[in-house]
């Protein structure tokens, strides 16, 4: 209406009706709609070439409304190697309500197929997973999925859609915590799920305003606000992730990087098919839980912390902090040691992040 360049933020619980059943523009109350979220759910939607998004009060948020869309006697089969967070909602609330979950390599194809039951609705994918940079191929599991009238949604948090987007690879939905590179500044917590299909959207615009974890028009501005630089970010990142894990690799007192960039990962060629980038997020193994805690208090630029993808360079214990509900078992089962560490490369001048971490090695 006047130009503004920035997206205005509607501030508002409900809105004014002209006649009895006739609200202006089809807005009513804010649980159900609002224009700067319906903004963010089109940009997000059009970033992801999908028809429709729907934004939710955080990552676990979306995640929770998607397990609304099945119910107690269904089943699900979700990657083995996901974001804590996801386990603890399924294994410890979602059973609750009868919600029948197994965990599979979603990089072995015939262990995913093996797994599909009567009753399974979905397949969840995590590519690349959190910490240890695990690829899955979505097209083929795309394929295995359809074959069996299965619908897949990957989640899309590590590469975001500059540098990945599932729905062109075969998926049905992406998921994505906006908490990180979407938000891009660590200031606000959201997510987000992008759809194929108009039912996939209609479904969650009811669980919207039947659960109401919506996402307020303040944290939709932000995440409007970070992707206006996404393509900048995300190439920064990508230099940036490349070099350091370039460095790492090459250094004797770590022992092993996972990266899906270095030609040494087990997905290598994987990645430079699915992904047109290999992104920031890296993880090491300093060898024991006592490398690892010292690596950490000598780091000056890095900052010890939870989350990813902002413009500062993050580094975390996955074992005691995203990793610590699914406990030592499943963590070893996983392949998450004790000695090993988790870098969201950030914007930093990269010579900053590279003496850092020179600096903090070179004193184990
Ligand atoms: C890959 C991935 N998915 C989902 C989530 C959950 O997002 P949120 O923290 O916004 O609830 C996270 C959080 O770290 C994550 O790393």
């Amino acid at each position: 209406m006047t130009g503004s360049i920035g997206v205005p933020i509607y501030p508002t619980s409900t809105y004014a009706q002209d006649e009895l059943g006739k609200p202006r523009m089809g807005y009513e109350y804010g649980r159900v709609s609002n224009p700067t979220r319906d903004r963010l759910e089109t940009s997000l939607a059009s970033l992801e070439t999908g028809i429709g998004a729907k934004v939710f009060a955080s990552g676990m948020a979306a995640v929770h409304a998607f397990c609304n869309l099945m119910k107690s006697g269904d089943h699900l089969l979700c990657t083995q190697n996901v974001y804590g967070g996801v386990p603890r909602l399924l294994d410890q609330v979602m059973a609750n309500f009868g919600l029948e979950v197994t965990y599979v390599d979603t990089a072995e194809l015939h262990a995913v197929e093996d797994a599909i039951r009567g009753n399974t609705r979905y397949l969840y994918a995590e590519t690349p997973t959190n910490p240890l940079m695990a690829l899955s191929d979505i097209t083929a599991l795309a394929d295995v999925a359809h074959r069996h009238g299965i619908e897949m949604i990957v989640d899309n948090t590590f590469m975001s859609p500059y540098f990945q987007r599932p729905l062109e690879l075969g998926a049905d939905m992406v998921l994505h915590s906006t908490t990180k590179f979407l938000n891009g500044h660590s200031d606000g917590i959201g997510g987000a799920i992008v759809c194929s299909k108009r039912e996939q959207v209609d479904k969650l615009a009811f669980v919207q305003k039947a659960a109401g974890a919506i996402l307020s028009p303040f944290e939709c501005w932000l995440v409007l606000r970070g992707i206006k630089t996404l393509p900048v970010r995300m190439k920064r990142h990508d230099e940036n992730g490349r070099l350091v894990a370039d460095f790492l690799n090459t250094h004797r007192r770590v022992r092993k990087v996972f990266y899906p960039g270095l030609p040494d990962h087990p997905r290598h060629e994987l990645a430079k098919r699915q992904m047109s980038g290999f992104g920031s997020m890296i993880a090491f193994e300093t060898g024991s839980l006592a490398n690892a805690t010292r690596l950490l208090q000598y780091l000056r630029v890095c900052i010890l912390g939870e989350s990813l993808g902002g413009v500062e360079t993050l580094i975390a214990h996955p074992a005691t902090m995203s990793h610590a509900a699914i406990g030592e078992k499943g963590r070893q089962a996983m392949g998450i040691t004790d000695g090993m560490l988790r870098l969201s490369v950030g914007l930093e001048d990269v010579e900053d992040i590279i003496a850092d971490l020179e600096q903090a090695l070179a004193r184990l």
